[in-house]
C-alpha cells in the first residue's frame, strides 16, 4: 500500500456513518471499536484495526495522531446558519425574557428588519470581520462544513454583498461553506404594503444576479403568516430551480402553514424548523425524501413550545438533520453540542439519531455525498473528541468535547 500521509490511532471507536437514515441510527453510525483512520490526499484512505494495517501503509513520512483512547467521528456539518450579519439584538432577548414574543417584537419594528438595517449599513469587509469569530467558534465545536444564508440584505446590492462576504469568508477559514440565497426572509421596509412587488424583485433581479455570479447553491424562503405565502414560495422556488439553485424553506415554525407539504410538492432539499408540522406534512416529507432540519436552539431561545417532533419524523422514515441556526434574533449561539442535547431532551431523538443528524444527515441535506461520513474515499474531515463514545456529547449538555479538528486531513 502507498504510505499514508496521516494515521489517527489509539481510538476508543471510530464512527464512519456508513449506514442510511432508514436503518436504526445506532447501526447507521457504524462504530468501529479501536479502529484507526488513514488519510492520503485529504481523503480517507483506510479504516481498520492497527494490527491489520497493510504493509507499507506507514513509513517515516506518515504523521501519527494519537487519539489517546478517545472517540473519532466525521466533522460536524451545520446545515442551517445565518452567520453573516451586523448589529445585535440583546435587547430583544431581554424583552422576550420579560414576556414579549418574537412576532410582537418584529411587528414593533425589531426582529429581522433591525438586522437588515445594520447589515445594509456595513461593508462586505465589515461583515467578513464580524462573521470570522463566529465561524471560528463553530470550528472549535467541531464543525468543518457549514451552510450560510443571506437574508439580511433584501435588495440586489445587499444580498449580493452578503453572499460575496460568504465567498470571501470561505477563503479565510478552513470551514467549508455552502451558500444559500434567502432574499425572501422578510418583506423589506421600503416594500411595506407592496409584497408582490418585492417577490417580483426577488424573481426578476436578485435571483438571476446571484445565479449569474454563482454565489449560491440553494434558494430558501421563510414561509410564515408574517413573512411569505406558499404561493409566493412556489413562484420563487420554481424560478430558483430553473436557474440551478435547489429549493429549501423555513416552514411550520411559528404557525402551521403547510410548509412541509409545500417542500414535498416542490422537491425541496430541506424544510427547516417544523415545530408546528402536521401529521400529513410528516408523511409528505417521508414520501418525497425531503430532509427535516431541526434547530432546537431557536425553539429554546424563542421560549416556544412545542419543539419539532423529531421522534415522529424519524419513525416516519424522514432523514433528520440538526443545525445551530446561529443568528442574532432566534438563536445567538454556535453551540452545536447544545443542539445535540436539546435534540435528545426535547425533539425526542436518541443520542445516535442526534449524532447522525449533525453529521451524515446534515451532509445529505446539503447534497454533500462524501461529507459527514468516514468511508474510504470520503473527505478526511474528522474530529477527535475528549470522550470515549458519542452518547457523551448530548449528555454533557452544551459542553465542547472537540479536542482536535481536521479539515481535509489537516489539523486546523
Ligand atoms: O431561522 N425564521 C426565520 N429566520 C431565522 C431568524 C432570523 C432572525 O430573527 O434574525 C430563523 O430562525
Amino acid at each position: 500500500m502507498e504510505p499514508l500521509a496521516l494515521l489517527v490511532r489509539n481510538t476508543s471507536e471510530v464512527l464512519t456513518l456508513e449506514g442510511t437514515h432508514r436503518e436504526p441510527a445506532e447501526q447507521a453510525l457504524t462504530a468501529r471499536p479501536r479502529a484507526c483512520v488513514g488519510v492520503r490526499g485529504g481523503r480517507v484512505a483506510w479504516v481498520g484495526r492497527e494490527e491489520e494495517l497493510p504493509p507499507g501503509a506507514v513509513d517515516s513520512g506518515t504523521e501519527v495522531l494519537d487519539a489517546q483512547g478517545c472517540m473519532v467521528g466525521p466533522g460536524f456539518v451545520d446545515p442551517h446558519t445565518h452567520l453573516v450579519f451586523a448589529g445585535e439584538r440583546s435587547t430583544e432577548f431581554d424583552l422576550r425574557c420579560q414576556g414579549a414574543t418574537y412576532l410582537e417584537i418584529a411587528q414593533a419594528g425589531g426582529g429581522i428588519l433591525s438586522t437588515v438595517r445594520a447589515t445594509r449599513a456595513a461593508s462586505q469587509e465589515e461583515l467578513v470581520r464580524l462573521a470570522l469569530p463566529r465561524l471560528q467558534r463553530l470550528l472549535e465545536y467541531g464543525v468543518t462544513t457549514a451552510e450560510v444564508k443571506s437574508g439580511y440584505g433584501l435588495d440586489v446590492e445587499n444580498e449580493l454583498k452578503m453572499l460575496r462576504a460568504v465567498r470571501q469568508l470561505s477563503t479565510l477559514s478552513p470551514v467549508e461553506l455552502v451558500p444559500t440565497l434567502l432574499c425572501a426572509h422578510a418583506v423589506p421596509e421600503e416594500y411595506k404594503g407592496r409584497r408582490e412587488e418585492y417577490v417580483e424583485l426577488c424573481v426578476r433581479e436578485i435571483l438571476p444576479a446571484v445565479a449569474k455570479e454563482g454565489l449560491a447553491r440553494f434558494c430558501d424562503i421563510f414561509v410564515e403568516q408574517s413573512a411569505f405565502t406558499p404561493d409566493e414560495a412556489r413562484r420563487l422556488l420554481i424560478a430558483a430551480k430553473a436557474l440551478g439553485l435547489r429549493p429549501r424553506l423555513h416552514g411550520d415554525q411559528l404557525t402551521s402553514g403547510g410548509g412541509a407539504e409545500l417542500a414535498a410538492e416542490l422537491g425541496a432539499a430541506t424544510v427547516d424548523h417544523l415545530e408546528q408540522v402536521s401529521e400529513a406534512g410528516i408523511r409528505a416529507l417521508a414520501t418525497a425524501d425531503v430532509t427535516a432540519v431541526l434547530v432546537p436552539t431557536s425553539t429554546l431561545f424563542l421560549r416556544m413550545r412545542p419543539y419539532a417532533p423529531g421522534r415522529k419524523l424519524r419513525e416516519a422514515g424522514v432523514n433528520v438533520a440538526l443545525g445551530t441556526n446561529v443568528n442574532p434574533g432566534s438563536a445567538m449561539t454556535e453551540n452545536l453540542p447544545l443542539a445535540l442535547g436539546l435534540a435528545c431532551l426535547e425533539n425526542g431523538l436518541t443520542a445516535a439519531e442526534a449524532y447522525w443528524a449533525a453529521t451524515r444527515g446534515a451532509a445529505l441535506a446539503l447534497g454533500l455525498a462524501s461529507h459527514g461520513r468516514l468511508a474510504v474515499g470520503d473527505i478526511a474531515d474528522l474530529v477527535v473528541f475528549s470522550c470515549s463514545n458519542y452518547r457523551h456529547l448530548p449528555y454533557h449538555l452544551g459542553v465542547n468535547h472537540a479536542r482536535t479538528v481536521l479539515k481535509a486531513g489537516r489539523v486546523v
